[in-house]
């Protein structure tokens, strides 16, 4: 046995995204790009390998220690891969490996080689070429290598050889590929958004008064664990009472109290494929009247915000209606006092609002590819997917507020792929309404 393809993306999906990338690179171009590397977690452990995002979208290939070359038109070979060599000894205690045999036969590498043969080989890949599209400040330690090996071949151009005359970052080119999802991605993030569902379902059941936080962080884990995601896609947020206003915390580590919201934010990666979800709801099943109030403000704010996202929308148009509907909100609670469009206009709702309504959604949580072109916000395309994220948060000491308010956290997340039609909500599966979270939260 070796190490195969695993992907849910087919081998001819892989060609097809290399094809593209070097068609938009040009001819005279050569890209390379490195894998992740991996990392110590602490003495001789080591954390669990993840690739690469854009290695691995042009490859396939899931092992540490390899680089990938595309020299578009080139005789011997468009598509180059160095990787670790096949060793009895090393593959008995870590596990298998694809080898440069596997990398040619298994994973469309024209040819391949051992990765011990980098230094002797690049130079002679990048000469004749004119630009080299690298990622450039990801990786130290590739930047000081890359930039050796273009010293290698610029020291022979007095013998005729031919050096590359400029350095482009790779992203420039690859991240607007990625940006639009096909019908194959799209399929494994609607995998990966159902799964997070579910776990976010056996959370809510499993919540009640006395319990801790990293009681529903086991939920989470094993729905996902247990259908195929080899991790979260980030770290998974469970933060109960006050810690829901804290935006990234992380510690999972609190008794949860009655009378207490709790703001999860988890999602699996499948496949390489980010979920990224939040639910807010009662640890003890019923939302309390100031609780009921601010989450009833946040949904009708998420719901507006999804309700723009459509073929040529502009990407700010969400962030603009969940804008609107939350600062009406304060104001009718009481949170704010003066006109809405005064305190839109002077931001005043930051102080309850202070991130923005998303981000695009693949295989980085928070993807890749521009938000703005030629200086104005990109307007949104079918197979572009996004997160629809507002909330409200109300710091447990503003004195400025009545104190039923203080220490109210509230998100509501969904993954939002935009279609020809208009969109489709990826995390629909996740309960939202208070009727259908009171039903289930408690029940397990
Ligand atoms: N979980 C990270 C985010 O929502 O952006
Ligand atoms: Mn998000
Ligand atoms: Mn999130």
């Amino acid at each position: 046995m070796t190490a195969t393809l695993k992907s849910l993306i087919s081998a001819t999906e892989f060609a097809h995204r290399r094809a593209q990338l070097m068609s938009k690179m040009g001819s005279d171009a050569v890209a390379v790009v490195p894998a992740a590397l991996h990392y110590r977690r602490n003495r001789d452990t080591e954390y669990r390998f993840r690739q690469d995002s854009d290695f691995y979208y042009l490859s396939g290939f899931a092992e540490p220690e390899a680089l990938l070359v595309l020299l578009p038109g080139r005789a011997e070979g468009e598509f180059v891969l160095f990787c670790r060599p096949r060793d009895r000894e090393m593959e008995i205690w870590n596990g298998y490996r694809a080898g440069p045999e596997g990398a040619e036969k298994d994973f469309g590498a024209q040819q391949a080689f051992p990765i011990a043969e980098l230094d002797e080989r690049l130079p002679a890949l990048l000469a004749g070429r004119d630009r080299v599209y690298a990622p450039m400040g990801v990786q130290p330690d590739f930047d000081q290598r890359l930039s050796g090996w273009l010293s290698a071949v610029r020291a022979k151009t007095r013998a005729g050889v031919r050096a590359p005359s400029a350095l482009h970052l790779l992203d420039a080119v690859l991240h607007p590929l990625r940006l639009i999802k096909s019908d194959a991605e799209i399929a494994i993030m609607q995998r990966a958004a159902d799964i997070s569902a579910e776990g976010h379902r056996r959370a809510m059941a499993w919540a009640r008064p006395g319990r801790y936080e990293y009681e529903l962080e086991a939920e989470l884990l094993h729905a996902f664990t247990r259908q195929g995601c080899a991790a979260p896609a980030y770290g998974s947020i469970v933060g109960s009472g006050a810690n829901a206003c804290t935006l990234h915390y992380g510690e999972n580590d609190r008794r949860m109290q009655d009378g207490d919201l709790v703001l999860i934010d988890a999602g699996g990666e499948l496949d390489h494929y980010a979920a990224d979800i939040t639910r807010s709801f009662p640890v003890n099943g019923r939302f309390s009247a100031p609780q009921k109030a601010l989450y009833d403000v946040v949904l009708a704010a998420q719901l507006a915000a999804i309700a723009t996202v459509r073929p040529g929308a502009s990407w700010q148009a969400p962030h603009d209606a969940a804008v609107r509907v939350l600062t009406q909100g304060l104001v009718e609670h009481g949170l704010l006092q003066g006109s809405v469009d005064d305190l839109i206009q002077s931001n005043a709702f930051r102080r309850f609002y202070m991130h923005r309504t998303g981000h695009w959604l693949g295989m980085d949580v928070h993807d890749v590819g521009d938000y703005q072109v030629d200086g104005q916000w990109r307007p949104l395309m079918p197979g572009m997917v996004l997160t629809v994220e507002p909330g409200l948060y109300v710091a447990p000491d503003d004195e400025t507020v009545a104190e039923h308010w203080r220490g109210i956290g509230i998100r509501i997340e969904d993954d939002v792929v935009v279609t020809a039609q208009g969109h489709h909500v990826l995390s629909a599966n996740a309960p939202k309404t208070i009727a259908e979270i009171e039903a289930l939260v408690g029940t397990a």
